[in-house]
């Protein structure tokens, strides 16, 4: 059994485990060569060989306990029918959202258009060892939503007259990509993958009176799916500060990741019944080696006694040394 599976399944708190979010990205030159030689992040996405080259290459370098499959959260968007585009230093850009196409779509045409990430997937499990986990990934509703009806303004704020215009039935929407969403997860279950992340990188956009609604509700019903297709879970509800405690309650997945606002004592205090993972903020990575280690020691320290799950608050930054990533890892690994 892997060790992130003992520490998430058997929730074993003397395990030691440890990967991180955007582990294969720009911060590898490696990632870069392949990157530069594909322009179209979608297509690269597409090119099961080289999605699963990418997934292997920070295991390969540093020998990580898991490999979390290239791909990306927008994949469902696209494979529900939007085109999706990477614009340089201004983030994806998706076509315009049509209801009655997307509330149409079948399921037997979203899978198919998927199949070259299911391969990926199968094509990564041969050639990962058996003590490793390989992780799968899906958007959460609402953080896909932000992107497909394109409702965000700028970096912390969301256009609300978008998101109420009555053409747009948010509900039925939430609904669709939920059932969409589970397919999702279980073809790349089926195909090889053994745990499940879910991120609503934009719940911290939600105000009170909607949060539960569109975070809460949705991840609940999907976890729900997840424990009963006996399918480890992790949510990564970024940025809601102390409502992490009611979408723990509510919410009730097998591990919750930590974004790195959140006071890890705090958290000791108020999340119970579920595994911890990760925390420390990536920048830290890119300030003295002292610093980083000080950092981490914070979490290792504060989650010694309960199951912890090493892991950062947010993906490793494209301006991160590799070196660093290796120190954090030997550091973790000896303390
Ligand atoms: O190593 C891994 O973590 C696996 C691969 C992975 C990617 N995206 C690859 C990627 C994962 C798990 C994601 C998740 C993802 N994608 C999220 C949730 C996590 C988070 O960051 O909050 C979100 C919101 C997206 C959407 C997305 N994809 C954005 C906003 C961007 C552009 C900004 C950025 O970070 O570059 C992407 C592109 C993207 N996805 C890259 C990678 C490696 C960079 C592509 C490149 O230009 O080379």
């Amino acid at each position: 059994m892997s060790t992130l599976r003992k520490i998430l399944v058997n929730k074993d708190k003397h395990c030691k485990s440890v990967w991180f979010m955007r582990q294969a990205g720009r911060y590898l030159p490696e990632f870069r060569k392949i990157r530069s030689q594909n322009p179209d992040f979608i297509e690269l996405c597409l090119n099961s060989e080289l999605s699963s080259e990418i997934t292997l290459q920070p295991i390969k370098r540093f020998n990580l306990d898991s490999a979390i499959i290239f791909s990306d959260i927008l994949m469902t968007p696209y494979a529900l029918g939007q085109e999706v585009k990477f614009i340089k230093d201004q983030g994806p850009e998706l076509s315009d959202f049509n209801t009655e196409r997307f509330l149409d779509k079948k399921e037997k045409e979203f899978s198919h258009k998927l199949n070259p990430v299911y391969k990926a997937i199968e094509k990564t499990r041969k050639n990962l060892d058996k003590d490793k986990s390989l992780i799968a990934f899906i958007g959460a509703p609402w953080t896909l939503l932000v992107y497909m009806i394109n409702i965000k303004k700028n970096k912390n704020e969301i256009n609300f007259n978008k998101l109420n215009q009555k053409d747009i039935n948010i509900n039925q929407i939430l609904d669709k990509l939920i059932k969409f969403l589970c397919i999702h997860i279980q073809n790349q279950v089926n195909a090889g993958a053994d745990i499940i992340q879910i991120f609503d990188s934009w719940a911290g956009l939600l105000p009170e009176n909607i949060i539960k609604d569109y975070c809460f509700v949705p991840n609940a019903k999907i976890v729900e799916f997840c424990k009963k297709e006996k399918i480890p879970n992790i949510c990564f509800p970024k940025g809601i500060k102390e409502k992490y405690e009611d979408f723990n309650r509510i919410v009730n997945p097998d591990g919750i990741n930590l974004d790195y606002d959140i006071d890890p004592l705090w958290v000791k205090n108020k999340l119970k019944d579920v595994v911890i993972q990760g925390g420390l903020d990536p920048k830290i990575l890119l300030k003295s080696e002292k610093e980083m280690l000080e950092g981490a020691t914070k979490y290792i320290q504060a989650f010694k006694d309960i199951p912890y799950i090493f892991n950062l608050g947010h993906g490793l930054l494209p301006e991160t040394d590799p070196d660093r990533v290796k120190k954090l890892i030997e550091f973790y690994r000896n303390n």
